[in-house]
C-alpha cells in the first residue's frame, strides 16, 4: 500500500528529536523554528513529558469515557488553573478540528441557532463545520459548503455589526492571531466588539486557540490580550507537545446534556498524562515569561534585517513578509542552513518554536538568518 499522497513533503526523513532540535536520517542536526506546526510547545521529547507517558502507559493506556477518569479530572483542575479560568468546563477530545466542531455545535445546541460569523483568511480545521468556517475553497468539499457561515473581512467592526443585524448568529468564531493566514493579530476592539455583541444577542464568542493559544503568545490565551472572556476557548497543537490531545474549553453559563457531545478516543489516559506534563513544564519553567522575553528579542533583531519586512507577531508566534529577491529564504535556511521554518501565503515566514526556546538557540537562529540573507549559493537539492 502506498501513502495517499496529499503533501507537498521537505526532500528529508526526520528520525528523532530533543529540545529545540531535530535530526535527519542521515543524523544531520536542525533547530526547529517551527515545531511542526505549533506543536511542539515545551521542546521535543521533553524528559518530563517522556517520563509521564510512558508512567501512564505502564499502568492503563486506555478505557473508555463510560467510567470516572481521575487523569481527566487532574487535567482539568491543572488547565483551569494555569490558563486563568478555574470555573470553565473541559470537554477533551483529539485535534483541532475536532475541538472547533464541537464548539460550533454547542453553540448552536446552546442557542438554538445556526448562523456561523467567520473570519477571512481564517483556518480552522478539516472536518464538516470547521472547513465550512475556513475560507479556503480548495479544501471545502461539495458536501461540506453550506450557507450557515457568513464570512467577515477580519478586524472590520463596521462588517460585524451589519452581519449582527442580518443574521440571527448562533456563534463567532476567531483566531487571536491568524496562523495559516499569516500572522495576523485580531484588534482589541474587534475582540472587545464580538464580546459586546454576542452578549446583545445572545451567540456565543469561539476563540479558536488552537495554533495561538497555551501560552505562545506570552499569555495562555492570546484573546485574552483584549480583556475580555470568550464563551468557548478551543485548543490542540501545543497542548500536548506531539501526542494528539485537543480540548473545548467551556463557560459555566453554558450547559452540559448527556449525549450531547462525545468521542471514543478523547480524554483517554496517555493524553491526559501527556497534556498534564506539557502544563507542570510550562509551569515550572515559566514558559509563558520565556516566550514574551525570546519573543520580543526575535521580533526585535529581525526588524533591524532590512531584506525583512513586516515583522509581526507576539511571543513566539512571530511572522515576516519577504521580497522577491528573498523568496528562497526558507529553502536556504532549511537545506544550508538546517533551520526549519513555517509558511504562510504569499511569501509570509512563520516562526513557531518551542515556548521553551532559549537565548542561545534565538541567537543561533538569528546568525543562520545572516547567513542565509548574506549567501547567493545555488540550491543544490
Ligand atoms: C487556528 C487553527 N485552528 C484549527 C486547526 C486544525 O487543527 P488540526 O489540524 O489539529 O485539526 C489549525 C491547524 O493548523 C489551526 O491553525
Amino acid at each position: 500500500m502506498k501513502l495517499f499522497d496529499v503533501y507537498p513533503l521537505q526532500p528529508l526523513a526526520i528520525v528523532r528529536g530533543q529540545g529545540a532540535y531535530v535530526w535527519d536520517a542521515q543524523d544531520r542536526r536542525y533547530l526547529d523554528m517551527y515545531g511542526g506546526h505549533a506543536v511542539i510547545s515545551i521542546g521535543h521529547s521533553h524528559p518530563h513529558w517522556v517520563a509521564r507517558i510512558e508512567d501512564q502507559l505502564k499502568k492503563l493506556a486506555f478505557y473508555s469515557n463510560s467510567v470516572h477518569m481521575p487523569i481527566q479530572e487532574q487535567l482539568a483542575e491543572k488547565l483551569g488553573l494555569v490558563s486563568g479560568k478555574p470555573d470553565y468546563q473541559l470537554f477533551l477530545c483529539n485535534s483541532g478540528a475536532e475541538a472547533n466542531e464541537n464548539a460550533l455545535k454547542l453553540a448552536s445546541f446552546h442557542t438554538g441557532k445556526k448562523t456561523i460569523l467567520a473570519m477571512r483568511n481564517g483556518f480552522h480545521g478539516r472536518t464538516s463545520l470547521a472547513v465550512a468556517a475556513t475560507d479556503n475553497p480548495s479544501i471545502v468539499a461539495p458536501v461540506n459548503q453550506t450557507e450557515n457561515v457568513v464570512f467577515l473581512p477580519f478586524n472590520d467592526e463596521q462588517a460585524l455589526e451589519t452581519a449582527f443585524s442580518q443574521h440571527e448568529v448562533a456563534a463567532v468564531i476567531i483566531e487571536g492571531i491568524q496562523g495559516v493566514g499569516g500572522i495576523r493579530e485580531a484588534s482589541v476592539s474587534f475582540l472587545q466588539k464580538i464580546r459586546a455583541l454576542c452578549d446583545a444577542n445572545n451567540a456565543v464568542y469561539i476563540a479558536d486557540s488552537v495554533q495561538c493559544g497555551y501560552g505562545r503568545s506570552g499569555q495562555f490565551f492570546a484573546h485574552d490580550y483584549a480583556g475580555v472572556q470568550a464563551d468557548i476557548y478551543t485548543t490542540a497543537k501545543g497542548m500536548g507537545n506531539g501526542f494528539p490531545v485537543a480540548g473545548v474549553v467551556i463557560a459555566p453559563h453554558l450547559k452540559p446534556k448527556y449525549g450531547m457531545l462525545g468521542t471514543t478516543f478523547g480524554g483517554n489516559p496517555l493524553a491526559c498524562a501527556a497534556a498534564l506534563a506539557v502544563l507542570e513544564v510550562i509551569e515550572q519553567e515559566g514558559l509563558m515569561e520565556n516566550a514574551r522575553i525570546q519573543g520580543a528579542y526575535l521580533m526585535d533583531a529581525l526588524r533591524g534585517l532590512p531584506a525583512l519586512e513586516n515583522v509581526r507577531g507576539r511571543g513566539l508566534m512571530i511572522g515576516f513578509d519577504l521580497p522577491e529577491a528573498q523568496a528562497d529564504l526558507r529553502k536556504k535556511l532549511l537545506m544550508e542552513q538546517g533551520v526549519f521554518t513555517g509558511e504562510a501565503k504569499p511569501r509570509v515566514v512563520r516562526l513557531l518554536p518551542s515556548l521553551a526556546l532559549t537565548r542561545v538557540e534565538a541567537d543561533l537562529f538569528l546568525e543562520k538568518m545572516h547567513a542565509a540573507l548574506l549567501t547567493d549559493v545555488p540550491i543544490l537539492h
